[in-house]
C-alpha cells in the first residue's frame, strides 16, 4: 500500500492550492499509511523563507484544512520532518537552482522525483526549461500540471508543446480534480460493474442526462484570475466535459490509462460542434446579482468586482453527443458560483414506459449520483399509493449514502491523486489530445459570447439560476432536477 519513497518538488508552495489542498493531502496519506517518512516534499517559491517559517506555515494549514480529530500532534510532527523549502524564482535562470539541486543530491538518489507546477501556466514551459537546463529532469521524473491549461486551444497547445520538449508525454500528469473524486470514479464502477444499469445505459432508455456542479461561494480571493476565466473555462472546459465523457464513453478494452483515455477523447470527438442558432438556443450565460445564501446578504459579481466584466459565474449547456447510443439524448451540463447550494450531481432520467396501466402515467425513473456532498445514489422510482385503492401511484425514493454505509471518510480528490503521480498510474490525467479535444469543442461557445451574440443573462445570489436555463429545457420538455425533487 505504501508508495516508493518520493521527493516531490511543489513550485508556487506558497498559494491557496498548496495550502488547501496539497499538504492536506499529503497528511492524510502519511496518517493512513502510504507515505514512508523518508519522503520529501520540497516547496519553492519566490518569497524568501527559511525552512522552519516554511514549515511553521505548513502547520497553520493542516490547522485550517485537517479535520480537528484527524490533528494529531505527533503525526503533524512527522509530517513537517518531510516538509523543506527552497526559496527560488523557478521561471528565472538565475535564481537560487542550487538551493534545490543540493537538496535533491544531498537526499537518496532512489527517491521517484516529481515536479508539481502550482504558478501560473503561462511559465510551465520556462519552468521546465529550467529544471532541464540544470540537470534536474532525469529519465524517470514526473511532472504534475494543475489548470488551466491554457485559456484556449492555442494556449493550450503552446503550453502543452513546451513542457513537452522537457517530459515525455507519459511523465506528464495533467490534474483535472475531479476525475480524483471517489464518486466521479463511480461512474465506471456503475456503469461497468452493474448490468442492472449497463443494459439500460443508452439512449433507447435514457431520456436527457444533468451534469451539475452548483458552488455556493462566489469568487473569494480569486477575482484576478476568474474575470480572466469565466466559467466555462474554469469548470466545463474541464472538470464537467470530463464527468460527461465517463457517462457517455464506450466500454473500454480494460482500465489501462490509454484504454480509458481513448474511450474519453472518442466522446469529446463525438460532440457535436455547438453552431449557427444553437450557439443561442442551447448556451445560457449568466452573472449573479446580489442575494441571499444561508440567510446571509451577499453582493452581486460586479459589486464584488468594483468593475465592469463581461466574464459568466454561470454556464448551461445543451450538449449532444454523436454517436449511435446517445442519438436524441441532450446532456444537460451547468455550473455557476452562487447558487442555492453546494452540490455536485449527474442525474440520468429515463423515459417512460411504452404502455401505461395506471390510472395517471408514472413519473420517470430517475437516477441521481452525487458527486458530492453526500456520496451516494438515489433512485426515483414508482410505487402503489398505500392509501389508495384504485393503484394510484406515489413517488419512493431508494437512497444509498456511501459514507456512512462503508463507514468511511470520502477523501478529497487531491490524496488519491498526489500519490497517483509517484506510483507513475495515470489512469485518472488527462491525455494532450483530450484538453485539445475539449477546447476545440468550446471555442465557439467562447467566440459567439466574447462577440455578444449571446446576451448575459442575471441570476440572484442563493437561486438556482437565470430563468433562461429555464427555458433552455422547457423548449425540450425537461426540466432542471431540483424543480422536481427538491425544494
Ligand atoms: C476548481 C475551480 O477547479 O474547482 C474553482 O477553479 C472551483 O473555481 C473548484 O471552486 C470546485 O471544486 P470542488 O471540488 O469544490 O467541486
Amino acid at each position: 500500500k505504501q508508495v516508493k519513497p518520493f521527493d516531490y518538488v511543489v513550485f508556487g508552495a506558497t498559494g491557496d492550492l498548496t495550502m488547501r489542498k496539497l499538504l492536506p493531502a499529503f497528511y492524510y496519506r502519511l496518517l493512513s499509511g502510504e507515505v514512508p517518512d523518508s519522503a520529501r516534499i520540497i516547496g519553492t517559491a519566490r518569497s524568501p523563507l527559511d525552512r522552519a517559517t516554511y514549515q511553521g506555515r505548513a502547520r497553520d494549514a493542516l490547522k485550517r484544512f485537517v479535520a480537528p480529530a484527524d490533528f494529531k500532534e505527533a503525526q503533524v510532527e512527522r509530517f513537517l520532518n518531510m516538509v523543506y523549502y527552497v526559496s527560488l524564482d523557478g521561471s528565472k535562470a538565475d535564481s537560487n537552482w542550487e538551493g534545490l539541486s543540493g537538496l535533491l543530491s544531498e537526499g537518496p538518489q532512489d527517491h521517484v522525483r516529481v515536479f508539481y507546477f502550482a504558478t501560473a501556466p503561462n511559465l510551465y514551459e520556462a519552468v521546465s526549461a529550467n529544471l532541464h537546463a540544470k540537470g534536474l529532469v532525469t529519465d524517470d521524473a514526473r511532472v504534475v500540471l494543475e489548470k488551466p491549461i491554457g485559456t484556449d486551444l492555442a494556449t493550450a497547445d503552446e503550453i502543452n508543446t513546451g513542457v513537452g520538449k522537457f517530459f515525455k508525454e507519459n511523465n506528464i500528469f495533467r490534474i483535472d480534480h475531479y476525475l480524483g473524486k471517489e464518486t466521479v470514479q463511480d461512474v465506471i464502477a456503475l456503469r461497468f460493474a452493474n448490468p442492472l444499469l449497463s443494459a439500460v445505459w443508452s439512449g433507447d432508455y435514457i431520456k436527457s442526462v444533468q451534469i451539475t456542479a452548483a458552488e455556493t461561494v462566489g469568487v473569494e480571493g480569486r477575482a484576478a484570475y476568474y474575470d480572466t476565466s469565466g466559467a466555462l473555462r474554469d469548470m466545463v472546459q474541464n472538470h464537467l466535459l470530463q464527468v460527461l465523457c465517463l457517462v457517455a464513453m464506450e466500454p473500454p478494452a480494460s482500465l489501462e490509462a490509454d484504454a480509458v483515455r481513448d474511450a474519453k477523447v472518442a466522446v469529446l470527438k463525438s460532440l457535436r460542434p455547438l453552431a449557427g442558432d444553437r450557439l443561442t438556443s442551447d448556451t445560457v450565460r449568466g452573472q449573479y446579482v446580489a442575494g441571499e445564501i444561508n440567510e446571509e446578504n451577499v453582493r452581486g459579481y460586479l459589486e464584488e468586482l468594483g468593475h465592469a466584466s463581461n466574464t459568466e459565474t454561470y454556464v448551461a449547456l445543451r450538449a449532444e453527443v454523436d454517436t449511435p447510443r446517445w442519438k436524441n439524448v441532450p446532456f444537460y451540463i451547468r455550473t455557476a458560483k452562487r447558487l442555492h447550494r453546494k452540490v455536485s450531481e449527474i442525474v440520468i432520467t429515463f423515459k417512460p414506459a411504452e404502455t401505461n396501466l395506471f390510472p395517471q402515467a408514472p413519473k420517470a425513473n430517475v437516477l441521481v449520483i452525487r458527486v458530492q456532498p453526500d456520496e451516494g445514489l438515489t433512485w426515483h422510482l414508482s410505487v402503489k399509493d398505500p392509501q389508495d385503492d384504485s393503484f394510484e401511484l406515489r413517488d419512493a425514493t431508494m437512497d444509498t449514502h456511501f459514507g456512512p454505509q462503508f463507514k468511511v471518510r470520502y477523501p478529497d480528490a487531491y490524496e488519491r491523486l498526489l500519490l497517483d503521480a509517484v506510483r507513475g498510474y495515470p489512469v485518472l490525467f488527462i491525455r494532450r489530445d483530450e484538453v485539445e479535444a475539449a477546447w476545440r469543442w468550446v471555442a465557439p461557445i467562447m467566440e459567439a459570447w466574447a462577440n455578444g451574440t449571446v446576451p448575459m443573462s442575471q441570476y440572484a445570489a442563493g437561486s438556482w439560476g437565470p430563468e433562461e436555463a429555464t427555458a433552455m429545457l422547457a423548449e425540450h420538455g425537461d426540466t432542471w432536477h431540483e424543480a422536481i425533487h427538491r425544494q
